[in-house]
């Protein structure tokens, strides 16, 4: 029988502060409006230099291990999806694996590529598992990140930070994978990148979003010729793009979620098969319904809103937000879920959510994870954002969570809050 591999439970980790959307509006004296109904925000989560991206991913992977009681001698895999790594040579993973103890069997890596870096080591703990190579054992996929554009930029409203905990394993209690049936787009193209060396990413925000579009177009049309061959959608009175109950996908501003679904639901208007609205123009009316919208997408963007743009977690804030909300309506039910990072590359895939997603979703607190954070000012969020990338504050990490402290000899030195 084939194996049913895929996410088990997870954890999310965000920075102790954030501002309010509006507050940062105000500041650049922007109609607050752009910030709320343009891009689609609420608040905006700050880091610090001591909750680095170590420092994020330590968290959520202790949440996930505390919270779901993971057994941490059956942890095979430690996967860590990053874009804002703290060393050219050592990984984030390993840093993981010693902060919390973890076995010393496991195989630890980090995999990059832009925002889609988390995903690719989804893929390959899940295809490790699959295959039988992982002989029983569980994975954990950490995505962890800071956006970050700058003060005073364009991208700005869309920073954020924070990490997800995936556990991956052979109980699929969140998402069973549709194992095989992804589709896949890349393209060589500079839409989004950082320099070695620079803190901030350069960004062609306008030319960004059309990259997404059109990647998502070749992802999400691969997934949906390998469904409808294994008979998961079809095309009938309604379009395959319809037949998933819902759809997660990356989130850099929650705006461009539903730019992502009227390019989704364009690509089956383009190709389907009869009858349908003859002109590019009545498509693109059909396209853009707010009515699914609302009904696929919608209910999965409450954390994005509230912490901002988390590079390659957002897809996975997407989807917990999604669970958290709906986990028990939607048990038994198959999503839809669109990766994309930078550079570029997106992938469409597709899974099964488990019966007991809600219990699960219950233990991870997402609530409470929320309510811990301070609001600041934005004076306080400008400080923040101009201390050095190696001068941490001297703060005492909150219960559960870790900082990083200081920076010996060119050594990264953490604390855990005790
Ligand atoms: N009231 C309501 N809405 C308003 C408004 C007002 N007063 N003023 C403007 N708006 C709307 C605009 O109409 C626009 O909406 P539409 O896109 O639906 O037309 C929206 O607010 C944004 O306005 P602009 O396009 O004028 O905003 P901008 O030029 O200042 O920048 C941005 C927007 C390009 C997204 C910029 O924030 C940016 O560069 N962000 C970072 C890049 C990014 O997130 N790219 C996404 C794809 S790449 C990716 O996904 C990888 C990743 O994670 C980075």
């Amino acid at each position: 029988m084939k194996k049913r591999v895929g996410i088990e439970a997870l954890a999310v980790a965000v920075p102790s502060r954030y501002v309010d959307i509006e507050d940062l509006a105000r500041a650049r004296g922007v109609d607050p409006a752009k910030f709320t109904s343009g891009l689609g925000a609420r608040e905006m989560a700050v880091t610090d230099p001591g909750e680095d991206t170590v420092a994020l991913a330590a968290t959520a992977a202790a949440r996930l291990i505390q919270q779901q009681g993971v057994d941490t001698s059956r942890i095979g895999m430690l996967v860590v999806g990053t874009e804002t790594g703290i060393d050219h040579s050592k990984p984030v993973a390993s840093h993981v694996q010693g902060l919390l103890k973890l076995p010393r069997t496991m195989r630890t890596f980090d995999t990059q590529h832009a925002c889609y870096g988390g995903t690719a080591g989804l893929m390959a703990a899940t295809e490790w598992i699959a295959s039988g190579a992982g002989a029983g054992k569980v994975a954990i996929v950490i995505c962890s990140d800071i956006a970050r554009y700058g003060l005073n930029t364009a991208g700005e409203p869309t920073q954020g930070g924070g990490a997800v905990a995936l556990l991956v394993s052979e109980q699929p209690d969140l998402l069973a994978l549709d194992v095989g049936l992804n589709g896949t787009c890349t393209m060589d193209v500079y839409d989004f990148w950082r320099p070695v060396g620079r803190r901030e990413a350069l960004v062609d925000g306008h030319y960004s979003i059309n990259c997404y579009l059109e990647a998502l177009s070749g992802a999400y049309r691969g997934w949906r010729e390998k469904a409808l061959e294994h008979g998961l959608v079809r095309w009938s009175g309604t379009m395959p793009g319809e037949q998933l109950a819902r759809i997660a996908y990356h989130v850099p501003f929650c705006k461009m979620a539903r730019k992502a679904h009227t390019q989704l639901r364009l690509c089956d208007l383009e190709d389907a098969v009869g009858p349908g609205p003859g002109t590019p123009e009545a498509r693109e009316e059909v396209a853009k319904s707010s009515a699914s919208y609302d009904a696929q997408v919608a209910t999965s963007l409450g954390l994005n809103s509230r912490i901002g743009n988390v590079y390659t977690a957002s897809l996975y804030l997407a989807l917990a937000g999604l669970l958290q909300r709906e986990g028990a309506q939607l048990a038994s039910q198959r999503i839809g879920l669109l990766s994309y990072g930078s550079g570029c590359m997106a992938e469409f895939y597709s899974g099964v959510v488990g019966e007991k997603a809600a219990e699960r979703m219950a233990r991870a607190d997402l609530e409470g994870v929320l309510a811990r954070r301070e609001r600041v000012s934005i004076e306080e969020y400008e400080r923040l954002m101009k201390l050095p990338s190696d001068s941490p504050e001297a703060k005492a990490p909150a219960p559960g969570t870790f900082r990083l402290a200081e920076i010996r000899d060119h050594k990264r030195i953490y604390v855990e809050g005790g």
